[in-house]
């Protein structure tokens, strides 16, 4: 696996990545009825379809917004038409958990010297929270949206924003995701990659390679050096 070079800061995507985006319908899996994972995976698909939807068609909205959408349209398939169903699913959306390996890691790479930050489509007020929620703020030097560009990920103006707020060159930027697509994207846009494969995806078949591809977070801080 290639080595990470002549890196300053560790960017991080925050849903999928950082916090645990199935943890909402498990947390209520039995009022489910036994549909929280497939629920769970088409809110995700259809919340990332809206992202990129709309940026094509020139009509933004915040991610909370396109959340609830994508959730509206699960619920639908899966003939959940319960307001309260709904609001408790938004709610915990609003307060994940951090995946276990977080923590540790970010502690890790914050003490060997690494600038640590969030670049995610989330809005900044959901961020706020989960980052708060889940106890990582003391970790996180910057949190940064891309609704400071207005288009969704994998935009390059949204990996310019990290570029712009750091003040760091992109080739010294390492940028870990879960999600496949935002590797590439961010390679694409020049930076060292870690494609965190917690999922299990597939390679996709578009341009932007990561360097490395890992299991777990806690592979990172040695990659990286
Ligand atoms: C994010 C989504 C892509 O946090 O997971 O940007």
């Amino acid at each position: 696996m290639a080595e990470f070079t002549n890196i300053s800061a560790c960017v991080f995507d925050a849903y999928g990545t950082l916090f645990d985006i199935h943890a909402p319908t498990a947390r209520i899996a039995e009022e489910l009825g036994g549909v929280a994972q497939p629920l769970s995976d088409l809110w995700r698909l259809k919340q990332l379809q809206y992202t990129w939807l709309r940026s094509l068609m020139g009509t933004h909205a915040d991610f909370w917004r396109v959340t609830g959408d994508g959730l509206d349209y699960a619920l639908e398939v899966h003939g959940i038409d319960n307001p309260g169903i709904r609001a408790r699913l938004m709610e915990l959306y609003e307060k994940l958990d951090a995946y276990p390996d977080a923590a540790a890691t970010l502690e890790r790479l914050k003490s060997e010297g690494h600038e640590t930050a969030i670049l995610s489509n989330g809005a900044p007020k959901m961020l706020g929270a989960a980052v708060r929620n889940s106890g990582l703020e003391p970790l996180i030097g910057h949190t940064i949206s891309i609704e400071d560009a207005g288009i969704y990920k994998p935009s390059p103006k949204v990996y310019q924003l990290v570029v712009d707020t750091l003040g760091v060159k992109s080739e010294n930027i390492c940028f870990v995701s879960a999600n496949a697509w935002d590797a590439a994207g961010a390679a694409s846009f020049g930076f060292q990659v870690a494609h965190l494969n917690r999922f299990s995806q597939p390679r996709e078949r578009l341009p932007g390679k990561p360097k490395a591809v890992i299991a777990s977070l806690s592979e990172l801080p040695a990659l990286i050096g």
